[in-house]
C-alpha cells in the first residue's frame, strides 16, 4: 500500500519518506565504526544508502546485521559483514520500526517485529551504544498498540503459550507465511481500544506442530526457527507491565516491545526529517 504524506507542503509518498530517512541515517555513520543494521523496508534502503557510502570509499566499517535478509544484501553491496562473535559491540544500531513513541518525560517505546525479525534486532540493539529508529510520520503514535504486538515462540510451546497469551487479553494469531509473501504487515492494524480477531489457525488435530495446513497456509517461521503470534491486543496503556507478563510465559521467546532502547528517532514529517531524542 503506498501511503501519501504531506511533507514540506507537497504530498509525498511513504516510500519517499523512508528514503529520504534512510540517507539522513547513513550520513551519521563515522568512519572506523562498527555498524548494526536492521530489517524491513526502511532499513533496506538504510543499508543501500550506507553501502553506496561505502562504494564511494567515504567509510570503512564493519557491520552485524539483525536478519539473514540484510546481511545478504550487506555482502551483495561488498560491505564487511561480522558475527557479533567477531564484533560484540557496536557504535551504532540503526532499523526501523512499526510504532515509535516518545514517553511523557523522555525516552522511545518501539513497536517492532513486523517483518520478523524482533528476536536478532533486540540482540543486535542490545550490543550497541546507540540505536537510531528511521521511520515515517505515519509510525508515531501517543499510545503504543495500533500495531499488533509480535511474540516470538518456541514451536512445540505454540499449543501452550497461545492460550495463554489469550488470557491475558492479548488475542494472539498465529502469523502466516502468505502474510509476509504477500508483502502485508501482520493481520490489520487497529484502533487503540479495538481487539478481537479471528483466533490462530491452530488445530490439535493437523499434525505435531498442530498447525493447520489447509489451503497452503504455513505458518510464518523466524530466522531462529520459531513462530510469531501477532497480538492484536489494541492501546498498551503499561508497556512495562505487558512485557513482564508475556516474559514469564515459558515458550515465549522475545517480544517486540522495545521500550527505553532507542538513543534517537528520525521521522519524516512534514518539515523535513525531525529527530526525537530519548
Ligand atoms: C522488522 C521490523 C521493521 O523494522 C519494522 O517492521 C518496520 O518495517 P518497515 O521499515 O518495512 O516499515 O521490526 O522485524
Amino acid at each position: 500500500m503506498t501511503r501519501r504524506l504531506s511533507v514540506e507542503g507537497a504530498a509525498m509518498t511513504q516510500d519517499e519518506a523512508k528514503r529520504r530517512v534512510a540517507k539522513r541515517a547513513a550520513q551519521l555513520v563515522r568512519d572506523g565504526q562498527a555498524v548494526g543494521l536492521g530489517t524491513g523496508s526502511t532499513a533496506t534502503l538504510f543499508i543501500r544508502e550506507l553501502g553506496a557510502r561505502v562504494q564511494r570509499g567515504e567509510l570503512k566499517i564493519r557491520c552485524v546485521a539483525s536478519s539473514d535478509a540484510s546481511h545478504q544484501l550487506g555482502l551483495e553491496l561488498g560491505m564487511d559483514m561480522r558475527t557479533l562473535d567477531e564484533l560484540p559491540e557496536l557504535d551504532v544500531y540503526i532499523d526501523g520500526a512499526d510504532e515509535v513513541c516518545r514517553r511523557e518525560g523522555g525516552g522511545l517505546d518501539l513497536i517492532k517485529g513486523g517483518g520478523g525479525a524482533l528476536l536478532r534486532e533486540k540482540i543486535v540493539a542490545s550490543a550497541a551504544k546507540e540505536f537510531i529508529v528511521v521511520a515515517d510520520s505515519t509510525k508515531l503514535v501517543d499510545v503504543l498498540g495500533r500495531f499488533p504486538l509480535p511474540v516470538e515462540v518456541i514451536r512445540m510451546a505454540l499449543p501452550l503459550v497461545e492460550p495463554k497469551l489469550s488470557a491475558l487479553g492479548l488475542n494472539p494469531k498465529l502469523r502466516m507465511k502468505k502474510d509476509v509473501s504477500q508483502g502485508l504487515k501482520p493481520p490489520l492494524i487497529l484502533e487503540c481500544g479495538d481487539a478481537g480477531t479471528e483466533v490462530p489457525a491452530y488445530s490439535k488435530a493437523a499434525g505435531p506442530s498442530g498447525i493447520s495446513n489447509a489451503a497452503g497456509a504455513e505458518p510464518f517461521v523466524t530466522d531462529e526457527g520459531n513462530y510469531i503470534l501477532d497480538c492484536a491486543c489494541g492501546r498498551i496503556d503499561e508497556p512495562e507491565v505487558v512485557a513482564a507478563e508475556i516474559r514469564s510465559i515459558v515458550g515465549v521467546v522475545e517480544h517486540g516491545l522495545f521500550l527505553g532502547m532507542a538513543t534517537l528517532a528520525l521521522v519524516a514529517a512534514e518539515d523535513g526529517v525531525k529527530e526525537i531524542r530519548a
